[in-house]
């Protein structure tokens, strides 16, 4: 089939590179020429695994291309996927001005049939945001008959493992109203799914919806867990124990129950937000999000407060190795990445920080430019020189099994702070090390 997917971030990205995976052309466009030169080039301008071999398989196989140009990427699929971001406004509800733009691009050039397919994240009723856009377009053209069809489709991947997500993925959620888009989106990912029960076929507002729940339901978990940590740290329990011990009940089950120095991210941070921005515009405030909302705000300080407590406020003179920027392994994506409110919190009392992570260096060096008291070391060994103490911020696999001898011949303190909960305690002690973890 023929699909143009708008917007070639990470969501867009992966979701053209698969779909030409199983043999469909598929044409990317992006406003940002940065992006769509770097594609050209046969580089990707993220770092996700297995996504480099994708995209130069399809590219030299002429199923893939990326292009800046609109009228040409409208013309080429009867599927429109679009893909763009939809950050939080200064109210935390979604901006939905980029979706907005690339519907009406869709509706100012097309000659034929489309279907548009929402894949951003989007609020409740944007499927019908976007089919105004397009009609509008449509009759300033004179074309107040053409057909369309708005879709939702959701997508459900998660960054680190993206490529995998799509390509197998736990269930595929398509709002569609039209039957001709559902003969086709059916056809779009049968082979993605094979087994027919999980391509759920719903209406376009619960496709809508189905995403913000899904990601405010796993925030939830998070969140909850969090907030145990806390307790189970002050009764003298160990909440890794903990998390066994209730996930083994397949009705928690064991995914997502990881304690940890707050989640961050590009999608539950604002999802949450927008979808409690919902509820409040519905006139039924969420009490349950502004909680999630307020426990992950604190759990970003908790390092910080164990830091402050062993030192005092005043951390003058003090350096700090930290391995792990990314808001999570196997991803250069820093939106929203605790490290950089501790990093934050950390130089505002005096401290030096000497940060290293594998790959999103060049990330936080963009999004934390002129941050007094930061640099970057080129690996683990290297943060640690001349470092008071070391704070683990990201769970990369590398710093699973370290050299803890070095660990501790380099810190002048021996003190590791641990916001993922990487070591059995009883281990990194034998080391002559002091370790402060999560909830135990
Ligand atoms: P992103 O910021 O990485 O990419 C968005 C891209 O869209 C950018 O490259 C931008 O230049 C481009 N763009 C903006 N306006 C455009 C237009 N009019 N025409 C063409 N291109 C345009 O965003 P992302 O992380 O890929 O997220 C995209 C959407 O998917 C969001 O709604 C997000 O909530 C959702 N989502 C993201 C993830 C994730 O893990 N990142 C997972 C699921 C869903
Ligand atoms: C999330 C959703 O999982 C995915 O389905 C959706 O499409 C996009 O948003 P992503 O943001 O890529 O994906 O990462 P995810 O693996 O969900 O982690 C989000 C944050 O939660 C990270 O900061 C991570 O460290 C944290 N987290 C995750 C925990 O603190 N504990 C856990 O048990 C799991």
């Amino acid at each position: 089939m023929k699909v143009t997917v708008i917007g070639t971030g990470y969501v867009g990205l992966v979701t053209g590179a698969c779909l030409s995976e199983m043999g469909n052309h598929v044409v990317c466009l992006d406003v940002d020429p940065a992006k769509i030169k770097i594609l050209n080039d046969g580089g990707i301008p993220i770092h996700e695994p297995g996504l480099l071999e994708v995209v130069r398989r399809n590219v030299a196989a002429g199923r893939l291309e990326f292009t800046t140009d609109i009228e040409r990427s409208v013309a080429h699929g009867t599927i429109q996927f679009i893909a763009v971001g939809t950050p939080p406004d200064e109210d935390g509800s979604a901006d939905l001005q980029y979706v907005t733009a690339a519907a009406r691009n869709i509706g100012r050039s097309m000659t034929d049939f489309k279907v548009i397919v929402d894949k951003s994240t989007v609020p409740v009723g944007t499927g019908d945001k976007v089919r105004a856009a397009v009609a509008d377009e449509l009759a300033k053209r004179g074309l107040p008959e053409m057909e369309f069809a708005v879709c939702s489709n959701p997508e459900f991947l998660k960054e680190g493992a993206a490529v995998a997500d799509f390509m197998r993925p736990d269930r595929v959620v398509v709002g569609a109203e039209d039957e001709r888009a559902i003969l086709l989106m059916r056809a779009l990912y049968q082979p993605f799914v094979r087994n027919r029960d999980r391509l759920f076929i719903m209406d376009v507002k619960s496709a809508e919806f189905t995403k913000y729940a899904a990601n405010a339901m796993l925030a939830t978990r998070i969140s909850f867990m969090n907030e145990l940590s806390r307790l189970a740290e002050k009764v003298g329990a160990d909440i890794e124990l903990v998390r066994v011990g209730i996930g083994s009940d397949p009705r928690i089950g064991t995914h997502f129950l990881y304690a940890g120095a707050g989640y961050g991210g590009s999608c539950f941070p604002k999802d949450v937000k927008a979808l409690a921005m919902t509820s409040a515009e519905m006139g039924i405030p969420s009490k349950m999000l502004k909680a999630v909302e307020e426990v992950n705000e604190e759990q970003k300080m908790v390092l910080v407060d164990k830091v402050v407590a062993r030192y005092g406020e005043d951390l003058s003179g003090k350096t700090f190795a930290m391995w792990g920027l990314a808001f999570k392994p196997n991803t250069d994506d820093m939106r929203e990445a605790p490290s950089r409110v501790i990093i934050g919190e950390l130089l505002k009392r005096g401290a030096k920080v000497q940060a290293y992570d594998p790959v999103s260096a060049a990330e936080a060096q963009r999004v934390m430019t002129g941050w007094d008291g930061l640099s970057y070391a080129d690996g683990q060994k290297q943060a640690l020189e001349g470092a008071d103490a070391l704070l683990i911020v990201t769970e990369w696999k590398e710093f699973r099994t370290p050299d803890f001898e070095a660990i501790r011949d380099s810190l002048q303190d021996k003190i590791v702070f641990d916001g993922r909960n990487l070591y059995e305690p009883e281990l990194i002690r034998s080391f002559g090390l002091t370790y402060l973890s999560i909830g135990r």
